[in-house]
């Protein structure tokens, strides 16, 4: 069941549409090759500890680390650790959820054989005319949220684990057929050399903050919807193992996703780095040209709105479960209020891409040419889950008394538990801390 909900959170948009146009917005190769060093550094080292902490405390994030910070002795404002990850967990839902809407619209635009013999300027127009329509991004929207919060009021554990263990395979195998298409129709060196050579020169600090966020991002670290999880692993089963197996499998499918993509882009003499619409603007194209494409497409925005809501679910989770301890809502009105709250955060996200294209709230200040959308991916991604993150490695590799936390993990091998103490004690938190340092120019 843990494998499952984690892997069920992990994959989603975060692999398969944001992955590909951070890569593709950041110069390729030099991007994909620092974000597997945050995923190896970082990310694991705190995916372990998240586990960790929730196994251990066995309830929702902000009650967790309350808990276990009394267990040792330490102050209750760790709990405030949990409410920051609520927090950034409703923020990244407000957006996830109107690009999920996108997806929504494109299992209509297939369904309706949009695709089918279509030229690059006409997916295009698809695309431009779907954003530049506020009120039916809302309408999207409001869909993905009402789907979304179905799911969270019937409690989370049925019917996700079902989802998980058919639609995810499904996913998979859809994305290699793409692999495959863009192997027979597309540049698919030009893709390969786009995403495996690294050209160092496009190596900014920003790149490199992206990258770390991107990690945290895809493998849903650092606000607890990976704490709420570890509540339902087993005590006999190993942390480090499973951790390793969730964070393969997500990497797997994030480079799988960008080898579908990137020879398509290169044989269509389409733009790499346009941003958000990326996959959007080209996957229609292969579908619209192979052989049954329009089942395939079908099937793949299908499975791609599936991904979403299982990830979703887990930004949300956290929160809905505070409300019911904190202030003993029953779970209907906690739902409902989380989610309207989400909801109406998501309005903000839908017209920053039509009627305020052009507001920069924050202009004149380090987040310079910012739109709302981006503003909120901005700080979420590449500030608060890290931040978050390393938080919660502090507490488990440093805060934790070592009987309990040797005693929690046990990791078979001696060794691969030291490994583990080193990267969450020294590694993860002061790459964190150095990279927030080099982005603000200190280092
Ligand atoms: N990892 C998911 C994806 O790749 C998104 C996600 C789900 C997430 N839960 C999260 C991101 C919690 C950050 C925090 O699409």
């Amino acid at each position: 069941m843990f494998v499952l909900a984690a892997a069920g959170s992990a994959v989603g948009l975060g692999n398969v549409w944001k992955f590909p146009y951070m890569a593709g917005d950041s110069g390729g190769g030099a991007f994909v090759l620092l974000y597997f060093v945050c995923i190896a550094l970082l990310g694991l080292p705190v995916m372990i500890s998240e586990v960790l902490l929730g196994r251990r405390g066995r309830s929702s994030p902000a009650n967790t680390m309350r808990t276990l910070a009394r267990e040792e002795g330490q102050s209750p404002l760790w709990g405030m650790l949990g409410v920051m990850g609520m927090l950034t967990g409703l923020l990244i839902l407000s957006y996830y959820s109107v690009i999920a809407g996108w997806t929504l619209a494109y299992v209509l635009e297939a369904a309706e054989g949009s695709f089918s013999g279509i030229s690059a300027q006409g997916v295009g127009e698809i695309f431009n005319r779907l954003v530049a329509d506020p009120w039916r991004l809302m309408f999207w929207h409001t869909l993905f949220m009402v789907l979304t919060m179905f799911v969270i009021l019937r409690g989370v554990r049925r019917g996700l684990e079902a989802a998980v263990r058919f639609l995810m395979p499904g996913l998979f195998l859809l994305i290699l057929v793409m692999v495959v298409y863009a192997v027979i129709a597309g540049d698919f060196l030009g893709g390969l050399r786009f995403l495996f050579t690294p050209d160092f020169s496009k190596i900014t600090p920003d790149v490199v903050l992206k990258a770390m966020g991107q990690a945290f991002f895809t493998l849903s670290l650092g606000m607890g919807a990976i704490m709420m999880y570890g509540a339902y692993l087993p005590e006999d089963a190993s942390i480090a193992s499973t951790s390793v197996q969730v964070a393969l499998t997500d990497t797997l499918i994030a480079i799988l996703a960008g080898l579908a993509i990137f020879p398509i882009v290169f044989a269509n003499g389409l733009e790499a780095g346009q941003g958000p619409g990326l996959i959007f603007t080209t996957l229609p194209l292969a579908f619209g040209h192979m052989p049954g494409g329009t089942l395939f497409g079908l099937l793949f925005f299908i499975l791609l709105v599936f991904a979403a809501w299982t990830s979703a679910i887990s930004m949300i989770e956290p929160a809905v479960a505070w409300m019911v301890e904190k202030f003993s809502f029953t779970r209907f009105r906690s739902s409902l209020v989380c989610g309207l709250i989400v909801w109406a955060i998501g309005a903000g996200t839908v017209l920053s891409f039509n009627l305020w294209t052009r507001v920069r709230l924050l202009d004149g200040t380090a987040f310079e040419g910012k739109s709302f959308f981006d503003l909120l991916d901005y700080l979420t991604s590449n500030i608060m889950l890290p931040l978050g993150g390393i938080l919660i490695c502090l507490f488990a590799a440093w805060v934790m008394s070592e009987p309990s936390r040797r005693d929690e993990l046990r990791i078979g091998h001696p060794a691969g538990y030291v490994l583990w103490r080193f990267l969450a004690r020294y590694i993860a938190p002061l790459g964190v801390v150095l990279i927030f340092l080099h982005v603000l120019g200190i280092v």
